[in-house]
């Protein structure tokens, strides 16, 4: 087992790189099966979640090499009706597995896939999607962990999505490519992964207009072929690093960006008493010897403020001067993580989606378990600041979506390992101490 062993209580200075997208890389990376063909994707994050996902599709007959660390060729040319059933020990931990319903049963019309997996916090229902692939004609049948859709042909039809799902717009996007005639998405979502995809598969032949916007239009187009691809840079992974600026009152760097995905963050940041400056494709936090002050944060659909970044903020949150108030709007259980928090000194009440967080605190190091990904880094980002040894457990979670992230925090001049315990553990213990 692996823990991150951080010693808090220094400022972050200096420059990083944020690496490409996540939940980009995860929706483009099952894309590419919908295309036959080579697809070259570069800007990749070398995470879990990518190189978990590149193992199921060699499973089921697409061809991956990884070109170098973030760049992978994926060719689909040997895929055949036989790829159309997915079961993969990985896909257990996956939530985007969903994916591979959109992309196989477009090119395949049909496909056999077991139950999405991932983090657990609160209902995470998948009817949307399933919702979308009949409007298109398919049949959905569900039993026994699986999920059969198959159609004899997808025809383009009209979808309202109840809610704005990031995967149903993204998985019924991708079957629409090969439906006869136009879908249309209403209150399809709008977040920067959502853009990203449909570019790759307009690179890849797709005629998809309107990627940005409540109201997506795709008009089918027979094949899909391949294409050479990069993805956006992570707005979460940014996002996090310039909060460990903020909660170490640091001056931070943040380079390969794209600063409008991070104003509804940065305008927090700002209102919180921090200095944040852009560029291009850079945004610095500067919050040395400031005083945070409270605020209220509430997660939305992008532009809003992204549920992906609630973990943390609250965790900043905790070093506001007075009483802030954080709103959970996306999902139905997303503190799970604040038990965890409280162990190093956090004052936070829930109320139903409500966090209430008492600040200034002075946190202190504590053994702490990751819950899922962002409480994870929710707990790096608190481990930053706290006075002493925080050792944090079940960091699998946070390697799922963080690329070498004790590395990239080392080089801001964090005192942060990676120990495997086992006896390593007390030995890890006393050399940082
Ligand atoms: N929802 C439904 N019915 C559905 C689908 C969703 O009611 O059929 C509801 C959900 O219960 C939730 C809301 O819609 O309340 C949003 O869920 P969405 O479908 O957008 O989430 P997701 O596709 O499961 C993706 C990201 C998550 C991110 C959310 C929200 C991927 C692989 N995952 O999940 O990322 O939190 O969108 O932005 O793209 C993460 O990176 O840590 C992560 C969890």
């Amino acid at each position: 087992m692996e823990q991150l062993i951080i010693k808090g209580g220094r400022p972050l200075r200096g420059n990083i790189s944020i690496s490409g997208a996540k939940n980009a890389a995860v929706a483009i990376i099952p894309a590419a099966l919908a295309t036959e063909g080579i697809c070259t994707v570069e800007n990749l994050p070398h995470i879990e979640d990518v190189i978990g996902y590149t193992s199921v599709l060699e499973a089921i007959g697409a061809k991956c090499t990884f070109l170098n660390k973030s760049t992978l060729q994926i060719d689909t040319r040997g895929m055949s009706e036989s790829s159309t059933t997915v079961t993969h020990e990985n896909l257990k931990d996956m939530r985007a597995s969903y994916y591979l319903i959109g992309a196989l049963l477009g090119r395949f019309k049909k496909v056999s896939v077991t139950m999405p997996g991932g983090c657990n916090f609160g209902e995470r229902p998948i009817g949307l999607h399933m919702k979308g692939f009949e409007v298109l004609g398919a049949t959905v049948v569900q039993e026994h962990g699986f999920i059969h859709v198959y159609a004899d042909k997808l025809v383009g039809g009209h979808i309202y999505l109840d809610v704005a799902s990031v995967g149903a717009t993204i998985n019924i996007m991708m079957a629409a490519c090969y439906a006869e005639g136009t879908t249309t998405i209403d209150n399809a979502a709008k977040e920067p992964h959502i853009v990203d995809c449909a570019n790759f598969l307009n690179m890849c032949g797709a005629n998809i207009k309107g990627a940005g916007t409540e109201v997506i239009r795709i008009t089918g187009v027979g094949g899909l072929k391949g294409c050479d691809y990069t993805i956006i840079p992570d707005q979460i992974e940014a996002g996090t690093y310039m909060m460990a600026a903020a909660i170490t009152r640091g001056n931070v760097k943040v380079n390969n960006v794209i600063p409008k995905h991070m104003e509804s963050l940065s305008a927090k940041l700002q209102e919180m008493g921090c200095n944040v400056t852009s560029g291009d494709d850079w945004i610095r936090v500067d919050a040395t010897n400031k005083e945070l002050l409270s605020t209220t944060v509430m997660t939305q659909y992008y532009p809003g403020f992204p549920t992906d970044l609630q973990p943390q903020m609250t965790t900043l949150l905790t070093q506001g001067n007075e009483v802030s108030y954080m709103h959970e709007n996306i999902f139905s259980n997303r503190y799970q993580y604040i038990d965890q928090l409280m162990r190093l000194g956090a004052k936070i009440k829930t109320e139903g989606r409500m966090a209430v967080v008492q600040g200034p605190s002075s946190l202190t190091g504590a053994d702490v378990i990751a819950t899922d990904l962002r409480a994870g880094a929710a707990l790096v980002l608190a481990g930053l600041a706290a006075k002493g040894i925080t050792k944090i457990s079940n960091i699998q979670y946070i390697d799922r979506g963080y690329e070498n992230i004790e590395e990239k925090l080392s080089s801001l001049g964090a005192d942060i390992r990676r120990v495997t315990t086992d006896g390593d553990e007390e030995q890890a213990h006393l050399e940082v101490v």
